[in-house]
């Protein structure tokens, strides 16, 4: 274990600390989330605190649900008779060369509120869906915080996403308008976003309005009477824009995410208990005090860049760095460079990052002057022993702690992980929950609970926390099915878990169909059905395999039809192909040729076959007596594919 005291002062939390308050925390939540409730300002204060029901068939999640209140202002105006005049976001365009921009509140405040009047003026209504589908600018922030001040509900489509994936996401939430940019600019190249939009809404409603932010200038289509440039009309609108008074429960963003089963899921955040635990996470997770300067190299497209970019370190007055780049343009020294620019003092970032800088040596790092870190984060995946040590060795001179923090989309906020100065660390474990998390460890066949301390299982959490999800948009069944019918009386997570004798967790990765890659969440049969989806294809069964850089890694098996040959033509046709249904990062890295897949009787592919073989692990497939035709198996390891 290993403690790492604050070089710079006293943390929010010591060891004391964390104790009495997680007790507290889980022994009588209503006075606890009563109490930080308050760190938000109410326009009405709310009477009730918790009201929450885990019961299969009944599942209802409300936090401060007579509350009112709204999100920009407690992420703006409540800030600025005190810090009107310091830095709410620092970006940090893609070329180094570029000059950074300085956003203060009262600029923030100014942008917010014409960009919320553009909404209006567009006919944006108090819960209708606003899908947002841009890169790494303040006006992603902008647009986010417009639509929370009218009560609008934002639906952030990563830009990586194809057009067909956008499209979808527009279909499923009804959204009125979709705000884009011309192009954007990522690691030296452009990513045509306003094209990709023109081609989704060739398959959406053609009421769907087009805002689009001109970033770079680049040309565009223009389609008179449906796209509107935003820039030019916030110039023309008014600078005030009341804000509306939300309910805590009201919606205030639908985040798709992947799962097992079928298509991505619309997880509901609402307003008031989400931005409760985003602002309290950030705070004691990050050790976050006024005037630090604060950087998460997530994207906003994921939860991380919700909460951890945007709602959290605005709530909380502080200063939020945005990155439009990549850690390894123009060299692997960037994220770096940008610390010391900027004295960064909270670093949070991906294992899968680190892992990449870490291949390409220490001096990238070495020729930066860090001093002004205090604490990194990690997230995503569980982090490599390696990867923790040179990231603590190289970038916190092991003088910062690591926060690893275990969380999901669904949960809004991190759930294990630990608090600097109050948490020690052990390299590769989130440690131990945060306030009001009971994480409960089960036997995932007979969903016994175990009480043990050293165990391992499936995890689970027993109660519920104002950051959980509330629903999946217009699929409540759906919700209740996913995280509540398997193991009942418990939100399900997906993931595996070992507890250590001292009570710390080691998350051991998905249970379910899902695949991380590169921290993000794949659904397998996602990939599947758009391989497919392609003419030459019959049938296809998608794993994970471990990945040196991504963590896991794609494999997939595909069969073809009849009448086709394999080819490595055919090969890069299937790569691209599913490059444009779902986006680059669900590419399979590797494709191997399956005259049939191993199936039992019923039908059923075994994937637990196909892991083991893309993992090169054949000597160990166990049962497969139950199979319909045994010797398919022969054939995969036969010509099992080379990994590279
Ligand atoms: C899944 C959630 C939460 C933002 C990033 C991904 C895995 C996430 C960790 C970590 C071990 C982790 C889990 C989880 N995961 N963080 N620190 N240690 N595993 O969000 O796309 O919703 O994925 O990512 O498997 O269930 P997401």
């Amino acid at each position: 274990m290993r403690e790492v005291p604050s070089h710079f002062g006293p943390a929010h939390a010591d060891a004391a600390k964390y104790r009495e308050m997680y007790n507290e925390s889980v022994e009588n939540p209503e006075a606890f989330w009563g109490r930080e409730g308050k760190r938000l300002d109410w326009i009405t204060p709310y009477t009730k605190v918790k009201d929450t029901d885990f019961t299969f068939g009944n599942v209802s999640i409300k936090w401060f649900h007579d509350g009112v209140l709204n999100a920009s202002v407690n992420c703006i105006d409540r800030h600025l008779a005190t810090r009107g005049d310091q830095t709410a976001i620092i970006f940090e365009p893609d070329e180094p060369s570029d000059p950074a921009q300085y956003i203060t509140y009262r600029e923030l405040s100014e942008k917010v509120n014409r960009m919320a009047n553009v909404l209006l003026s567009q006919g944006v209504m108090r819960g209708d869906r606003v899908v947002i589908y841009l890169p790494m600018i303040p006006e992603a922030a902008y647009a986010m915080l417009a639509c929370a001040r009218i009560g609008a509900i934002h639906s952030i489509v990563f830009a990586g996403f194809s057009p067909d994936a956008l499209a979808n996401r527009i279909n499923d939430c009804g959204a009125k308008l979709v705000i884009t940019a011309d192009t954007a600019p990522r690691g030296g190249r452009r990513t045509p976003l306003k094209s990709n939009t023109d081609a989704a809404l060739l398959h959406c409603s053609d009421k769907v309005r087009c805002l689009v932010v001109k970033h770079t200038g680049d040309q565009t289509t223009w389609i008179q009477g449906r796209d509107v440039d935003v820039k030019a009309m916030m110039e023309d609108v008014s600078p005030e824009c009341p804000p509306r008074p939300m309910n805590a429960e009201d919606p205030l963003f639908i985040l798709y995410t992947s799962g097992s089963t079928g298509k991505p899921k619309g997880v509901v955040h609402c307003t008031g208990g989400y931005l409760v635990y985003a602002a309290m996470t950030h705070e004691y997770v990050f050790d976050y005090h006024q005037g630090d300067v604060y950087w998460c190299s997530a994207d906003v497209g994921w939860v991380t860049g919700h909460s951890y970019i945007v709602y959290g370190p605005l709530a909380n007055g502080g200063t939020s760095l945005m990155f439009e780049g990549t850690p390894t343009y123009p060299d692997a020294g960037r994220f770096w460079e940008v610390c010391e620019k900027h004295k960064v003092n909270q670093f949070y970032t991906a294992p899968t990052a680190i892992r990449a800088l870490m291949g390409q040596g220490p001096e990238y790092v070495e020729k930066y002057d860090l001093s002004a870190l205090k604490t990194l984060g990690s997230v995503g995946e569980p982090i490599n022993p390696e990867a923790w040590a040179w990231y603590d060795k190289y970038v916190g001179k092991g003088k910062c702690p690591i926060v690893d923090t275990w969380w999901q989309t669904e949960t809004g906020g991190h759930m294990i992980t630990p608090l600097p100065g109050a948490i020690p660390t052990k390299p590769g474990s989130a440690t131990r929950p945060f306030f009001g998390v009971k994480p409960v460890i089960l036997d995932p066949t007979t969903a016994v609970k175990q009480d043990e301390t050293a165990t391992e299982g499936v995890l689970c959490i027993a109660d519920s926390w104002p950051g959980q999800m509330r629903t999946v948009w217009g699929d409540h069944e759906r919700f209740q099915e996913t995280y509540f019918s398997q193991y009942k009386g418990y939100y399900f997570t997906g993931d595996g878990c070992r507890r250590d004798s001292d009570g710390y967790y080691w998350i051991t990765g998905r249970v379910d169909d899902v695949i991380n890659v590169s921290g993000h969440r794949m659904g397998t049969a996602e990939v599947e059905s758009a391989l497919v989806a392609h003419q030459a294809v019959a049938e296809a069964a998608v794993v994970g395999f471990p990945h040196e850089l991504k963590g896991q890694g794609i494999y997939a098996y595909v069969t073809l039809m009849n009448d086709v040959e394999p080819s490595d033509d055919l090969r890069k046709d299937l790569e691209k192909w599913v490059r444009t249904e779902i986006g680059p990062i669900a590419k399979p890295d590797v494709i191997q040729w399956a005259p049939g897949l191993p199936k039992t009787r019923s039908g059923k592919i075994m994937r637990r076959i196909l892991r083991k073989i893309a993992e090169n692990d054949t000597g160990a497939l166990g049962d497969i007596s139950t199979l319909a035709d045994p010797s398919v198996v022969d054939d995969l390891i036969a010509n099992r594919a080379n990994k590279g």
